[in-house]
C-alpha cells in the first residue's frame, strides 16, 4: 500500500477543555505541519472550535474535519450538526461511525446515510471498523466484513475512491493495548480482499486504510513501516502537538 498518500489524523475527541488551549495545540501542529508535504495531516476538534480553525486553511497544510456529522441536511433535528453547515468552514473530513459513537447507539444503517451524506457535500469520510475482542476462532474477521458491507452499501465505485477506512479495534482504543504489526497487516490484507470481492481490485486499491488505537510517538514507526496501512487515526496521542508531530514524522520514508 506504500503507493497511496498517507494520511495522519488527530481526534481530540472531547478536548480540549477550552478555546486557549486548543489554539495552542492547534498553532502547533500547524506550524510543523507547513514542513511536511508527503503526509496529509488531518484535525479533528470538536465543533465549536472548527470557526476559530477554519480561518487558517489553505489549499496546502493542515486539514479540518469534523468527529461527526447528521445525515439529513436541514430541518427538525435538534442538536444535530451537517455536512452543509460544515462545509462552510473548509471542513473537509468527518469521522463516521466511530466506535464510541457506535456505543452511543449509532447503527451501521445510520454510518451508511452519513457516508453518502458527506460525499454528497464533497467530503471524505473516515469510516470507523472494529470489533470489541478478539477470539482465536477469528470470528470478528465477520464483524469487520458486516460493517464494510454495510458502510458501503449502495456507493457507486467512483464514490469508493473518495472515502478512507479506519481499522480501529475497540479494545486498542484508548487503552495502552495496540494491535502487533502482524494484527495490522493482516487486517489491511483482509478489508483490502473485502473491498476487492465487493467491488474489484483496482476500486479497493484506491480507498486508504488507516489504523487507529493507542497510536504513540513511541510505536508509530514500526506500525507503519510494518502495518502495511495508509497512517493512522490518533486519539489521545493528537493532544500533545509534539507527539503527534512526531507520529506524522514517523511515516515519512527515511
Ligand atoms: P486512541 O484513540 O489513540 O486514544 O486509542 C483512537 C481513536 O479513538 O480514534
Amino acid at each position: 500500500m506504500k503507493n497511496k498518500k498517507i494520511f495522519v489524523v488527530g481526534n481530540w475527541k472531547l478536548n480540549p477543555t477550552s478555546l486557549l488551549k486548543a489554539k495552542e495545540l492547534f498553532n502547533g501542529v500547524r506550524k510543523e505541519v507547513a514542513k511536511i508535504s508527503e503526509v496529509t495531516t488531518v484535525v479533528i476538534p470538536p465543533y465549536l472550535y472548527i470557526p476559530e480553525f477554519s480561518r487558517f486553511i489553505k489549499p496546502e497544510g493542515i486539514k479540518l474535519g469534523a468527529q461527526d456529522i447528521f445525515y439529513e441536511e436541514v430541518g427538525p433535528f435538534t442538536g444535530e450538526v451537517s455536512a452543509t453547515v460544515l462545509s462552510d468552514f473548509s471542513v473537509k473530513y468527518v469521522i463516521v461511525g466511530h466506535s464510541e459513537r457506535r456505543a452511543l447507539g449509532e447503527i451501521d444503517e445510520q454510518v451508511n446515510r452519513k457516508v453518502k451524506a458527506a460525499l454528497k457535500k464533497r467530503m471524505t469520510p473516515i469510516v470507523c471498523v472494529g470489533e470489541k475482542e478478539r477470539d482465536s476462532d477469528g470470528a470478528f474477521f465477520a464483524i469487520i466484513e458486516e460493517q464494510i458491507k454495510a458502510l458501503t452499501e449502495g456507493l457507486e465505485r467512483k464514490d469508493l475512491a473518495k472515502i478512507i477506512i479506519a481499522y480501529e479495534p475497540i479494545w486498542a482504543i484508548g487503552t495502552g493495548k495496540t494491535a502487533t504489526t502482524s494484527d495490522v497487516q493482516e487486517m489491511q490484507i483482509f478489508i483490502f480482499s473485502i473491498l476487492t470481492k465487493l467491488f474489484d481490485r483496482k476500486t479497493a486499491e484506491k480507498i486508504p486504510l488507516l489504523y487507529g488505537g493507542s497510536v504513540k510517538a513511541g510505536n508509530a514507526k514500526i506500525l507503519h513501516e510494518e502495518g502495511g496501512m495508509n497512517g493512522f487515526l490518533v486519539g489521545g496521542a493528537s493532544l500533545k502537538a509534539k507527539e503527534f508531530v512526531k507520529i506524522i514524522n514517523a511515516t515519512l520514508n527515511n
